[in-house]
Protein backbone atom coordinates (compact mmCIF):
# COMPACT_ATOMS: atom_id res chain seq x y z
CA UNK A 1 0.00 0.00 0.00
CA UNK A 2 1.29 3.27 -0.68
CA UNK A 3 1.15 6.08 1.81
CA UNK A 4 -0.09 9.17 0.90
CA UNK A 5 0.79 11.47 3.98
CA UNK A 6 2.90 13.71 1.42
CA UNK A 7 -1.06 15.26 -0.51
CA UNK A 8 -1.45 17.95 -0.75
CA UNK A 9 1.89 18.74 -1.79
CA UNK A 10 3.05 22.55 -3.24
CA UNK A 11 4.62 22.60 -6.49
CA UNK A 12 6.31 25.75 -7.98
CA UNK A 13 6.72 26.11 -11.92
CA UNK A 14 8.71 27.85 -14.01
CA UNK A 15 6.50 30.94 -14.40
CA UNK A 16 6.04 30.96 -10.57
CA UNK A 17 2.42 29.50 -10.69
CA UNK A 18 2.09 27.60 -7.59
CA UNK A 19 0.54 24.55 -8.00
CA UNK A 20 -1.13 21.41 -5.33
CA UNK A 21 -0.96 17.89 -6.40
CA UNK A 22 -3.22 15.28 -4.39
CA UNK A 23 -4.94 12.34 -5.41
CA UNK A 24 -7.98 12.50 -7.06
CA UNK A 25 -11.66 12.29 -4.93
CA UNK A 26 -14.73 11.69 -6.07
CA UNK A 27 -15.48 15.23 -5.54
CA UNK A 28 -13.70 15.99 -8.15
CA UNK A 29 -15.66 14.73 -11.18
CA UNK A 30 -16.46 18.09 -12.64
CA UNK A 31 -12.84 19.77 -12.43
CA UNK A 32 -11.53 16.94 -14.21
CA UNK A 33 -14.43 16.74 -16.80
CA UNK A 34 -13.66 20.67 -17.29
CA UNK A 35 -10.03 19.48 -17.52
CA UNK A 36 -10.30 16.99 -20.12
CA UNK A 37 -13.09 19.12 -22.36
CA UNK A 38 -9.46 21.85 -22.65
CA UNK A 39 -7.92 19.40 -24.04
CA UNK A 40 -7.12 19.79 -27.99
CA UNK A 41 -8.97 17.11 -30.27
CA UNK A 42 -6.03 16.07 -31.52
CA UNK A 43 -4.35 14.75 -28.08
CA UNK A 44 -7.84 13.88 -27.18
CA UNK A 45 -7.78 11.62 -30.24
CA UNK A 46 -5.30 9.32 -28.75
CA UNK A 47 -7.23 7.98 -25.30
CA UNK A 48 -8.30 4.70 -24.32
CA UNK A 49 -11.93 6.12 -23.60
CA UNK A 50 -14.37 9.44 -24.61
CA UNK A 51 -13.72 11.78 -21.70
CA UNK A 52 -15.79 14.51 -23.11
CA UNK A 53 -18.38 11.90 -21.92
CA UNK A 54 -18.81 12.98 -17.99
CA UNK A 55 -20.60 9.78 -17.32
CA UNK A 56 -17.00 8.41 -18.18
CA UNK A 57 -15.05 10.71 -15.73
CA UNK A 58 -17.90 9.60 -12.96
CA UNK A 59 -17.76 6.10 -13.49
CA UNK A 60 -13.62 6.96 -12.60
CA UNK A 61 -14.91 8.78 -10.01
CA UNK A 62 -17.37 5.66 -8.35
CA UNK A 63 -14.88 2.94 -8.85
CA UNK A 64 -11.67 4.69 -7.18
CA UNK A 65 -9.26 2.46 -5.95
CA UNK A 66 -5.53 3.55 -5.49
CA UNK A 67 -4.01 0.30 -5.53
CA UNK A 68 -5.56 -0.35 -9.16
CA UNK A 69 -5.47 3.75 -10.61
CA UNK A 70 -3.78 6.20 -8.67
CA UNK A 71 -4.58 9.02 -10.36
CA UNK A 72 -2.76 12.79 -9.32
CA UNK A 73 -4.34 15.91 -9.95
CA UNK A 74 -2.47 19.05 -10.12
CA UNK A 75 -4.49 22.25 -9.29
CA UNK A 76 -4.19 25.91 -8.97
CA UNK A 77 -6.64 26.92 -7.34
CA UNK A 78 -9.84 25.06 -8.14
CA UNK A 79 -8.89 23.88 -11.83
CA UNK A 80 -7.28 20.81 -13.11
CA UNK A 81 -4.04 21.76 -15.03
CA UNK A 82 -2.96 18.25 -14.62
CA UNK A 83 -3.60 14.71 -14.49
CA UNK A 84 -0.79 11.63 -13.81
CA UNK A 85 -2.07 7.99 -13.36
CA UNK A 86 -0.56 5.20 -11.86
CA UNK A 87 -1.58 2.05 -12.92
CA UNK A 88 -0.54 -1.33 -11.03
CA UNK A 89 -2.01 -4.90 -10.92
CA UNK A 90 -2.31 -6.55 -7.58
CA UNK A 91 -1.60 -10.23 -8.55
CA UNK A 92 0.20 -11.48 -11.24
CA UNK A 93 3.49 -11.46 -13.29
CA UNK A 94 3.01 -7.76 -13.88
CA UNK A 95 2.78 -6.96 -10.32
CA UNK A 96 5.69 -5.03 -10.24
CA UNK A 97 5.24 -3.07 -12.97
CA UNK A 98 3.44 0.27 -12.82
CA UNK A 99 1.99 1.76 -16.16
CA UNK A 100 2.04 5.48 -16.28
CA UNK A 101 -0.07 7.99 -17.84
CA UNK A 102 -0.11 12.18 -17.63
CA UNK A 103 -1.90 14.82 -19.49
CA UNK A 104 -0.95 18.63 -18.84
CA UNK A 105 -3.54 21.26 -19.81
CA UNK A 106 -2.33 23.42 -22.73
CA UNK A 107 -1.56 26.61 -21.48
CA UNK A 108 0.43 25.26 -18.28
CA UNK A 109 2.77 23.28 -20.80
CA UNK A 110 6.26 23.73 -21.35
CA UNK A 111 6.69 25.19 -17.58
CA UNK A 112 7.88 22.12 -16.08
CA UNK A 113 4.36 20.38 -14.87
CA UNK A 114 5.08 17.24 -17.10
CA UNK A 115 8.49 16.82 -16.17
CA UNK A 116 7.12 17.67 -12.35
CA UNK A 117 4.56 14.94 -12.54
CA UNK A 118 6.53 11.95 -14.12
CA UNK A 119 8.78 12.62 -10.95
CA UNK A 120 5.71 12.22 -9.04
CA UNK A 121 4.89 8.81 -10.88
CA UNK A 122 8.72 7.83 -10.21
CA UNK A 123 8.49 8.72 -6.50
CA UNK A 124 5.29 6.83 -5.89
CA UNK A 125 6.40 3.79 -8.08
CA UNK A 126 9.08 3.68 -5.63
CA UNK A 127 6.85 4.04 -2.57
CA UNK A 128 4.96 0.79 -4.29
CA UNK A 129 8.37 -1.08 -4.91
CA UNK A 130 8.18 -1.53 -8.61
CA UNK A 131 10.29 -2.09 -10.75
CA UNK A 132 9.77 -0.67 -13.98
CA UNK A 133 7.27 2.16 -14.89
CA UNK A 134 6.28 1.62 -18.04
CA UNK A 135 4.99 4.31 -20.53
CA UNK A 136 2.93 3.59 -23.99
CA UNK A 137 3.07 6.04 -26.57
CA UNK A 138 2.00 6.98 -29.60
CA UNK A 139 5.03 8.10 -31.58
CA UNK A 140 3.86 11.33 -33.09
CA UNK A 141 3.00 12.69 -29.14
CA UNK A 142 6.93 13.47 -29.32
CA UNK A 143 6.58 15.86 -26.58
CA UNK A 144 5.50 13.14 -24.29
CA UNK A 145 8.54 10.15 -25.67
CA UNK A 146 11.25 13.58 -25.00
CA UNK A 147 9.35 14.65 -21.42
CA UNK A 148 9.85 10.70 -20.45
CA UNK A 149 13.34 10.18 -21.79
CA UNK A 150 14.53 13.15 -20.11
CA UNK A 151 13.42 11.32 -16.80
CA UNK A 152 15.52 8.38 -17.51
CA UNK A 153 13.34 6.12 -19.56
CA UNK A 154 13.69 3.90 -22.31
CA UNK A 155 12.92 3.03 -25.93
CA UNK A 156 11.95 -0.77 -24.77
CA UNK A 157 9.82 -1.70 -28.18
CA UNK A 158 7.79 0.09 -31.05
CA UNK A 159 5.04 -1.80 -32.21
CA UNK A 160 4.34 -1.09 -35.63
CA UNK A 161 0.80 0.06 -36.66
CA UNK A 162 -0.25 -1.63 -33.92
CA UNK A 163 -3.01 0.99 -31.50
CA UNK A 164 -5.91 2.83 -33.06
CA UNK A 165 -7.02 6.14 -32.49
CA UNK A 166 -10.82 7.74 -32.00
CA UNK A 167 -11.03 7.98 -35.79
CA UNK A 168 -9.90 4.38 -36.55
CA UNK A 169 -6.47 5.22 -37.89
CA UNK A 170 -3.06 3.38 -37.21
CA UNK A 171 -0.52 4.53 -35.33
CA UNK A 172 2.94 3.09 -34.20
CA UNK A 173 3.13 2.76 -30.18
CA UNK A 174 6.60 3.25 -28.67
CA UNK A 175 7.34 1.90 -24.97
CA UNK A 176 9.00 3.20 -22.68
CA UNK A 177 10.32 1.50 -19.66
CA UNK A 178 11.80 3.10 -16.62
CA UNK A 179 13.87 0.93 -14.29
CA UNK A 180 13.42 1.83 -10.93
CA UNK A 181 17.39 1.58 -9.43
CA UNK A 182 18.18 3.47 -11.96
CA UNK A 183 16.90 6.53 -9.90
CA UNK A 184 19.88 8.83 -8.80
CA UNK A 185 19.44 9.25 -4.95
CA UNK A 186 18.86 12.79 -5.31
CA UNK A 187 16.78 13.14 -7.66
CA UNK A 188 13.36 12.47 -6.36
CA UNK A 189 13.25 15.85 -4.48
CA UNK A 190 10.50 17.61 -6.83
C1 LIG B 1 3.71 15.47 -22.76
C2 LIG B 1 3.25 16.56 -21.83
C3 LIG B 1 2.61 15.93 -20.61
C4 LIG B 1 4.46 17.41 -21.41
O1 LIG B 1 4.01 18.35 -20.44
P1 LIG B 1 4.79 19.72 -20.18
O2 LIG B 1 4.24 20.29 -18.92
O3 LIG B 1 4.79 20.56 -21.38
O4 LIG B 1 6.26 19.15 -19.91
P2 LIG B 1 7.56 19.96 -19.46
O5 LIG B 1 7.32 21.43 -19.50
O6 LIG B 1 8.00 19.39 -18.16
O7 LIG B 1 8.57 19.57 -20.60
C5 LIG B 1 9.25 18.33 -20.53
C6 LIG B 1 10.07 18.10 -21.77
O8 LIG B 1 9.22 17.67 -22.81
C7 LIG B 1 9.76 18.11 -24.04
N1 LIG B 1 8.74 18.92 -24.69
C8 LIG B 1 7.76 19.64 -24.11
N2 LIG B 1 7.00 20.20 -25.07
C9 LIG B 1 7.51 19.84 -26.25
C10 LIG B 1 7.16 20.07 -27.61
N3 LIG B 1 6.09 20.80 -27.94
N4 LIG B 1 7.92 19.50 -28.58
C11 LIG B 1 8.97 18.75 -28.27
N5 LIG B 1 9.37 18.49 -27.00
C12 LIG B 1 8.64 19.02 -26.01
C13 LIG B 1 11.02 18.90 -23.75
O9 LIG B 1 12.12 18.02 -23.82
C14 LIG B 1 10.78 19.31 -22.32
O10 LIG B 1 11.95 19.50 -21.61
P3 LIG B 1 12.63 20.98 -21.53
O11 LIG B 1 11.54 21.90 -21.08
O12 LIG B 1 13.71 20.81 -20.52
O13 LIG B 1 13.08 21.27 -22.90
C15 LIG B 1 2.20 17.48 -22.52
O14 LIG B 1 2.75 17.95 -23.73
C16 LIG B 1 0.88 16.77 -22.82
O15 LIG B 1 0.00 16.73 -21.97
N6 LIG B 1 0.76 16.22 -24.05
C17 LIG B 1 -0.42 15.52 -24.47
C18 LIG B 1 -0.63 14.22 -23.74
C19 LIG B 1 0.42 13.19 -23.95
O16 LIG B 1 1.05 13.10 -24.99
N7 LIG B 1 0.56 12.33 -22.92
C20 LIG B 1 1.47 11.24 -22.92
C21 LIG B 1 0.76 9.96 -22.91
S1 LIG B 1 1.29 9.06 -21.52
Amino acid sequence: MIHLDRYPREVSLRNGARLVFRPMVPEDVDRLWAFFRMIPPEDRMFFRQDVSRRDVVQRWADTLDYETVLPILALEGDRVVGDATLHRQKAGWKQRVGVVRIQVAPDYRHQGLGTAMIRELRHLGEKAALRYLMAEILEEQDAAVRAFEKLGFRHAAVYRNFANDQKGHMHNLVVLLYHMASAPADDMSL
